[in-house]
């Protein structure tokens, strides 16, 4: 099964232009407890290159593109954000690196939980272990 799991958001645009609206437990499948969004990403910087031991995340490149390569440990699987109208769920227990900022990159992250370090694996041998 892909590790790749995309939701489109239904367009909501009209002739004005384009809208999306994204609600917790309808458009995505968790209720939302935190929003952040990445921009300003320095040219060549790479992030992430961490799991999450509960936390599901769905991200959505508002503006511009990067790739996201998604690793649960037995594979590993890419792909590209660059539309406003899908986003990438990324469940729990995936190891997560984000390459290739756009410089307008603006990667808005949405989050089932508070941030809580506790929930951050760090070390890609330590998520291998906790597998
Ligand atoms: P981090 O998760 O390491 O960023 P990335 O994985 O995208 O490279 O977060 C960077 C810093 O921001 C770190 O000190 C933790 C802090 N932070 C918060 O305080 N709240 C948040 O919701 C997030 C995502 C990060």
């Amino acid at each position: 099964m892909s590790l790749i799991k995309w939701i489109e958001f239904p367009p909501l645009g009209d002739d004005r232009g384009s809208l999306v609206a994204l609600e917790g437990q309808k458009t995505v499948p968790f209720p939302i407890r935190r929003v952040y969004y990445l921009f300003g990403t320095k040219e060549k910087v790479s992030r992430g290159f961490h799991a999450h031991r509960s936390l599901l995340q769905v991200a959505v490149c508002v503006t511009g593109s990067c790739r996201m390569v998604l690793d649960d440990g037995r594979s590993r699987e890419e792909a590209v954000l660059d539309s406003p109208t899908r986003g990438l769920m990324i469940r729990n227990m995936i190891w997560r690196e984000m390459h290739d900022f756009t410089p307008d990159c603006v990667l808005l992250v949405l989050a089932s939980e508070h941030y809580d370090e506790a929930d951050y694996i760090r070390s890609y041998p330590r998520f291998l272990e906790c597998l």
